[in-house]
């Protein structure tokens, strides 16, 4: 088939580089002509384990195209996704005018029948309004061309993305019309291969699918994190409680993992804005608030155990910290609980000296360059470079290489003796028989 899809973004570039890998011949448009031609090149805006590979293979084989006009793509396409950003607005509303505007393009480009998906997280009643744009355009070109509108949310993980697509739990597609639910199934066909992962449904039931998902993982991490505090409090290993609660197949092992918060770009944003949309409709969703508000108090934690070790004036303290972005395998900083943990100590007077894989390059754009500039932050070379001379090492982000530190390398690089494990990855015993003061989260 050939499709196009607009937003070359986490989510646009990875459905598009995915189809092309299936044999569709796919053209991601985008307006940023660098990043085209960068991605021409085999150089991707984004780190993403294995993406590169299938990107550089498709673009030389012909199935994976880079445009900037919507128009010349759309010639033969027979479906076009929108993923471009919905980024929060300071209400906490999703801001829909990059939507909306390639709602409009597309208006202005069709003459054949044409489905319309949409792939970004949109508030339920979107496809209602892009259906309107679109409509609107076509009435004022004087043009009358079939289309239907799909709302098709995506939930791939970041840092495993290309195996999320490949391999759906399930494909969600709200649909209303029968000719739009054949092209939609062929499409994804070759992904429903083993058992039916296609659940056809209403498109405002998909819409909302999205964000009672997020919403509903978001809630289990803040869960746990509630129960991490009360754990401490009452002498209680979390980490205990998390096996001992988890092998009830009611609750599961995965997203119960107490930490230092949870960041990126789906989960604040999408809590946020269903908190929005509820108030909008006149119910206060108390729980989702809750949910909200004990995520940004985890983003403290880490900064709270500190100041209760070393006390409030941090002058003259140095920390280490080990990782940045808001989780591993990922060069993503949004919504990271590095930022704040960094902000919060450089402003208590600390130095910091921070390291991630893969996120150095990022970090430079969410920290003030004064900082930078004055050394009260500096990106180290490597994870030990980034302990030197430091009161504490912090683990803020469980990348594989900080599981199992060199507890010899920490002794001749620091002057102090604490490690803060904000994401539990060690065994407190262990680090103490190393030498080492722990503190980790409710434990
Ligand atoms: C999430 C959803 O998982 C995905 O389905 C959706 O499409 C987009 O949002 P992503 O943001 O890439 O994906 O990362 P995810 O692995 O879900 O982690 C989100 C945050 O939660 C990270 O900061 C992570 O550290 C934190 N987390 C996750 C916890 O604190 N505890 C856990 O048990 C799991």
């Amino acid at each position: 088939m050939k499709i196009t899809v607009v937003g070359t973004g986490y989510v646009g570039l990875v459905t598009g580089a995915c189809f092309s890998e299936m044999g569709n011949t796919v053209t991601c448009v985008d307006v940023d002509r660098k990043k085209l031609e960068n991605l021409e090149r085999g150089i991707l805006p984004i780190y993403e384990p294995g993406l590169d590979g299938i990107v550089k293979d498709n673009y030389k084989n012909g199935f994976l195209l880079f445009s900037d006009s919507l128009e010349a793509s759309m010639k033969d396409a027979s479906i076009v996704f929108i993923a471009v950003g919905t980024p929060p607005k300071e209400d906490g509303s999703a801001d829909l005018q990059h939507v909306l505007a390639v709602a409009s393009e597309i208006g202005k480009c069709m003459n054949d029948y044409t489905v319309v998906v949409n792939k970004s997280t949109v508030p339920v009643g979107t496809a209602e309004h892009v259906t309107a744009t679109i409509n609107k355009v076509l009435e004022n070109r004087g043009a009358e061309v079939e289309f239907d509108v799909v709302s098709n949310p995506e939930f791939l993980k970041e840092g495993d993305a290309v195996n999320d697509f490949m391999k759906p739990d399930r494909i969600i597609l709200g649909i209303e019309s029968k000719k739009a639910e054949s092209y939609m199934k062929e499409l994804y066909s070759p992904f429903n291969r083993n058992h039916d992962k296609v659940q056809v449904m209403g498109i405002k039931d998909a819409e909302m699918t999205k964000y009672a998902a997020n919403s509903m993982l978001a809630t289990k991490i803040s869960f746990m994190n509630e129960i991490a505090c009360i754990c401490e409090r009452l002498g209680v290993d979390v980490e205990n409680v998390r096996k001992g609660i988890g092998s009830d197949t009611r609750i599961g092992y995965s997203f119960i993992y107490p930490g230092c918060g949870y960041g990126g770009s789906c989960f604040p944003k999408d809590v946020k804005a269903l908190i929005r949309t509820s108030r909008e409709n006149d119910f206060e969703p108390t729980l989702l608030d809750a949910v909200e508000s004990r995520n940004a108090s985890q983003k403290n934690v880490l900064f709270k155990k500190i100041v209760s070790k070393f006390g409030s004036d941090l002058s003259g303290k140095s920390f280490g910290i080990w990782g940045l972005a808001f989780k591993p395998g990922t060069d993503d900083m949004r919504e990271a609980s590095s930022i704040v943990l960094i902000t919060s100590l450089i402003e208590a007077g600390a130095t910091v000296r921070a390291y991630d894989p893969q996120a150095m390059g990022e970090a430079l754009e969410y920290f003030d360059p004064t900082c930078l500039k004055e050394q009260r932050l500096i990106l180290a070379q490597n994870q030990y470079d980034a302990v030197t001379g430091a009161d504490a090492m912090v683990l803020v982000t469980e990348w594989k290489q900080f599981r199992q530190p060199d507890y010899k390398a920490l002794q001749e690089e620091m002057t102090g003796n604490v490690i803060f494990d904000g994401r539990n990855q060690y065994s407190p015993e262990f680090v103490k028989s190393a030498g080492f003061h722990y503190i980790g989260i409710g434990r």
